[in-house]
């Protein structure tokens, strides 16, 4: 089993873990930290709407409190292949720097790949301020 396939697992076993009562739509990620460690995340709705929280951030965020310090890889998994919506980018942009994304459906085992620059072009970021 490659890495990555071990990474699109782990989002696909995220997404099971989603609550998504509004939209019906559940997303998992899962992303590799430098030190080898993949961490979780899936979307987690709110009746507040504003206050959901998607798989990536999710993930994201988790590692960074864990205390991991860089990422090499993320991989999303959702019914359709869906690609990370802006705010997603924006964090993957700041947090993770250019790596490759892996998007799954529930159709293929093959991921749709782009890199965090093709998903945000000119970005916004910390030498901007
Ligand atoms: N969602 C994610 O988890 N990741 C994305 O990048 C796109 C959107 C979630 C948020 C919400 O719970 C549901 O998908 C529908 O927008």
């Amino acid at each position: 089993m490659t890495e990555n396939t071990e990474l699109i697992n782990q989002a696909r076993q995220a997404r099971q873990q989603a609550r998504a009562p509004y939209s019906g739509y559940t997303v998992g990620a899962a992303v590799l930290g430098t030190s080898g460690r993949i961490y979780p995340g899936c979307n987690v709705e709110s009746s507040a709407f504003s206050t959901t929280l998607c798989a990536e951030r999710v993930a994201i965020f988790g590692a960074i409190a864990a205390g991991e310090s860089g990422f090499t890889a993320l991989a999303v998994a959702t019914s359709n292949g869906g690609t990370p919506c802006g705010a997603c980018r924006q964090v993957i942009h700041e947090q993770c720097g250019e790596i490759p994304i892996y998007l799954v459906g529930e159709n293929s085992d093959q991921p749709v790949i782009f890199t965090t620059s093709q998903l945000l072009p000119h970005p916004f970021g910390p030498d901007e301020i």
